[in-house]
């Protein structure tokens, strides 16, 4: 019998923290067998999605969507139990996304399955330099896939990772959405691994430094002239990772305020009292004018009402400070698949002091909102043909010398500590080395029979 090899790892997401098993998932072929085997039960609930292996064929679900998949291995017969419009033959040749999930474009170039684009795409609203204008590769005008929140004629498949329900981490394990419909299982781990390893690194060095500033992120929509206080999970635990206390309405509060409403404008400017940073993620059209004005007289620094240090003290910060050419902005975009990048963003405002690998590169996103700067993205995505590589280098971190040291001179070849790349590489050693195990165990399993027969 010949047995090719086939590495699958499962993560399990707890609390953001991933505590990763190794697990062997072997192909046997020379048999009439093909399968998925060591049937594996992707268990990641808090992430919102599950993968469960069973033998030729795997079984994903969005649960932030209710939808499940079907995505069938080595060309195999479709399961009965599987739909016809919700099963993919895997890995996938060809897929395209939807204008509803240009989100999910930086997972793809995580995984490095750009290559993959087929059909049209119109790069205009698009704020990543590497898609390529599809017009160049129309010859597939039916891709297998489609990634979109809506039906779009074509076997459709909803991608959730920027749900703000979800925390920081849990928002790139999506990563492993993704990789399961491609059989890249192997590599979005390691991806997503190395995101998760520098940003856990950052938020441990930074617990040293642990002021507690308080933070409030809002949005305000021109068209129905409302704030918003956002007080998701995705707000709560990125403030909290990097050192800040959310100050948001409760649950139980109504977090949206009419700016046609006095009452509500005050019930607002409370809400915000005390607030030390505001971060603003309006849409690019909303300058800090429009914004500030709209708070009238509650928005005025020494206002009777309430004291908000952060409009007083200029601590205002919109997500406007990368932008396509269009104008879109890239946080919106890649914001979700790069929690290491917001959180370094934001430490750097919050704590200028505190070392981030190239001082000169943050914040990405943040601007001051009454100041306008912007950057166009072409100048600082990293390297097309490897994002992961870049990613890595953007965000490294060294164990216990950037938090308490404040000196801002470090580089990701930082001498003291340990490198989390040497973790991650001593982790994959010790998964390889069980899976390599197994498989000697299985063969000589496999001869002692073979003996016992003869
Ligand atoms: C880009 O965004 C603008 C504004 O939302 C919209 O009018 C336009 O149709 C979009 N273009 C594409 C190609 O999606
Ligand atoms: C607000 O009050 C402080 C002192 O209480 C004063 O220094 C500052 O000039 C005032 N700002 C404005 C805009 O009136
Ligand atoms: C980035 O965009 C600017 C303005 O459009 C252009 O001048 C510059 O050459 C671009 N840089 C790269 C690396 O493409
Ligand atoms: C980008 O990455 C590829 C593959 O890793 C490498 O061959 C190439 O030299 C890199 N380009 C730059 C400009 O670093």
């Amino acid at each position: 019998m010949r047995t090719i090899g086939f590495l699958a790892i499962s993560t399990f997401l707890l609390n953001s923290v991933a505590t990763v098993a190794a697990v062997a998932a072997e192909f046997r072929s020379g048999e009439d067998i093909r399968e998925y085997i060591n049937i594996d039960i992707f268990l990641a609930t808090l992430s919102g999605f599950t993968i469960e292996y069973k033998n030729y064929y795997k079984v994903v679900t969005n649960i932030i969507t209710g939808q499940k998949y079907c995505l069938v291995g080595w060309n195999q017969v479709r399961p009965e139990d599987c739909p016809q419009d919700s099963s993919f033959n895997v890995p996938i040749q060809e897929f395209n996304f939807d204008t509803d999930s240009y989100h999910a474009i930086p997972y793809i170039e995580l995984l490095g399955i750009q290559t993959k684009l087929s059909g049209s795409v119109s790069i205009q609203n698009i704020t990543s330099p590497c898609i390529l204008d599809g017009s160049q590769n129309t010859k597939i005008t039916s891709p297998q896939m489609v990634l979109s929140l809506r039906s779009v004629g074509l076997p459709y498949v909803s991608f959730s990772g920027n749900d703000d329900s979800l925390g920081p981490l849990e928002k790139a394990s999506w990563l492993l959405y993704l990789g399961v419909f491609f059989d890249m299982e192997s590599e979005a781990l390691l991806a997503y691994n190395q995101i998760a390893n520098n940003y856990n690194c950052h938020k441990r060095n930074l617990q040293r430094v642990n002021k507690n500033k308080i933070v409030s992120w809002t949005s305000f929509d021109p068209i129905k002239k409302t704030y918003t206080i956002n007080g998701d999970n995705y707000y709560t635990q990125l403030s909290s990772d990097a050192g800040a206390v959310l100050r948001s309405p409760n649950r139980l509060q109504d977090n949206t305020y009419n700016t046609a409403v006095f009452t509500e404008l005050h019930a607002l400017a409370l809400q915000l009292q005390g607030a030390e940073f505001i971060f603003d993620i309006s849409d690019t059209s909303v300058d800090y004018n429009t914004w500030y004005k709209s708070g009238g007289v509650y928005f005025t620094p020494n206002n009777s009402f309430a004291h908000v240090p952060a409009i007083a003290d200029s601590q205002v910060y919109s997500t406007h400070g990368l932008v396509n050419s269009n104008g879109i902005s890239d946080w919106t975009q890649r914001s979700a698949a790069r929690p290491d990048l917001a959180l370094l963003d934001i430490v750097e405002l919050l704590y200028p002091t505190f070392a981030v690998p190239d001082a000169s590169e943050f914040p990405v996103w943040f601007t001051r909102f009454d100041k306008k700067e912007q950057r166009l993205i072409n100048e600082s995505y990293g390297n097309c043909s490897s994002i992961i590589t870049s990613a890595a280098k953007e965000t490294a971190c060294t164990i216990g010398t950037d938090g308490g040291s404040h000196t801002r001179t470090l580089t990701s070849g930082g001498k003291a500590g340990v490198s989390v790349g040497v973790i991650i590489f001593v982790f994959l050693a010790a998964g390889l080395g069980l899976w390599l195990f197994r498989r000697y165990r299985r063969n000589k399993r496999h001869n002692f029979y073979r003996m016992n027969e003869l």
